[in-house]
């Protein structure tokens, strides 16, 4: 395969390869990239941080379904203050382009983060927008004026490239991503976790602490790549970022023909640290298979009934 062959352009970040690791499940990348060959990585998020110290939900946290997991972790972190001054060497000494990610209740609040982590050399900031505002308690994603609140307040509160990542209970998925676009969103992350819920039979408990939590794997695969479909349907100039059940190879390849320029995995890094290695010899070998002679050619090439 030519040297160039899985580079991939998404709006204005160029990456080795279309494959990210996503926020949350490769803690700040450092650590992660201790054990894996984190060569076959366009980029990683480091865990989502907000502005001051989350201590994040009390055990059970995480839990196994029959397909994926379930987990609610409560976005624990030490607050940006903290963050800053414990990653800022370790992203510039980083094999690998480190992105942030931030979360908040209110749009100052996300424009804070997103200095820091700026400032602390991160290449571009994930807007966490699956978490709830202050003012109603509802989604950021959930609605697309509370989202254009955000985008605004952070892509005038910083230089680099800014994602917004939305939720796949998104009721219009295509009005909130239109206007997170028209307040400088330079690309989307479609999806973060999808809202689940488990029990057991025994103790009839909720699986998690906090109830309801973030489902993920690769039962979420179809339910993300319809936010792909459809965003990409209507802003087929907005680069997106696909997520949701990623493990093989092929599922690389059904984000990009769907309209994704890039793909983060994230649940595959729990039971397979190593997973990179292993995704990036699939997608070659697929690429072969199907004739394909780089990442480029398949972005948006879905063919119609
Ligand atoms: C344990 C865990 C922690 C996560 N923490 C974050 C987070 O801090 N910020 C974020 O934007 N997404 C977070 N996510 C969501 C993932 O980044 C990803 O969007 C989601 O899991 C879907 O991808 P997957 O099916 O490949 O896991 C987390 C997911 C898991 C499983």
């Amino acid at each position: 395969m030519a040297r160039d062959a899985l580079k991939a352009t998404l709006g204005p970040l160029q990456l080795r390869t279309p494959l990210i690791a996503a926020s949350g499940t490769v803690g700040g990348v450092w650590e992660w990239a201790e054990i894996a060959d984190v060569s076959k990585y366009g980029a990683a998020v480091a865990k989502s941080v907000s502005p001051t110290p989350w201590e994040g939900r009390p055990p059970p946290r995480v839990a196994p379904t029959e397909v994926g997991m379930l987990n609610g972790i409560g976005i624990q972190n030490p607050g940006i203050e903290q963050w800053a001054q414990d990653m800022e060497a370790r992203i510039s000494s980083s094999a690998v382009p480190i992105w942030g990610s931030a979360v908040a209740g209110d749009p100052d609040g996300f424009a804070l983060v997103a200095k820091g982590l700026d400032s602390a050399g991160v290449t571009a900031v994930e807007v966490n927008l699956s978490c709830p505002n202050l003012e109603d308690g509802e989604m950021f994603s959930f609605s697309a004026l509370r989202s254009r609140q955000v985008l605004e307040s952070v892509s005038s509160a910083v230089g680099i490239p800014v994602g917004a990542k939305l939720s796949p209970n998104t009721p219009d998925i295509v009005a909130v991503a239109t206007a997170c676009a028209e307040a400088g969103a330079s690309f989307f992350v479609l999806t973060n976790t999808a809202l689940g819920f488990g029990l057991t039979r025994d103790d009839r408990k909720p699986l998690l602490s906090g109830g309801v939590g973030g489902y993920s794997g690769p039962g979420l695969k179809p339910i993300a790549l319809r936010c792909v479909y459809e965003v990409s349907r209507a802003l087929p100039d907005v680069p997106l970022v696909g997520c949701g059940g990623i493990s093989r190879g092929t599922d690389i390849i059904e984000y990009l023909i769907a309209g994704a320029s890039a793909v983060e995995a994230g649940t595959i890094h729990l039971a397979e640290p190593r997973a990179g290695s292993r995704i990036i010899r699939e997608l070659e070998k697929e690429m072969r298979r199907l004739g394909v002679t780089s990442v480029a050619e398949l972005v948006g090439t879905l063919e119609d009934w």
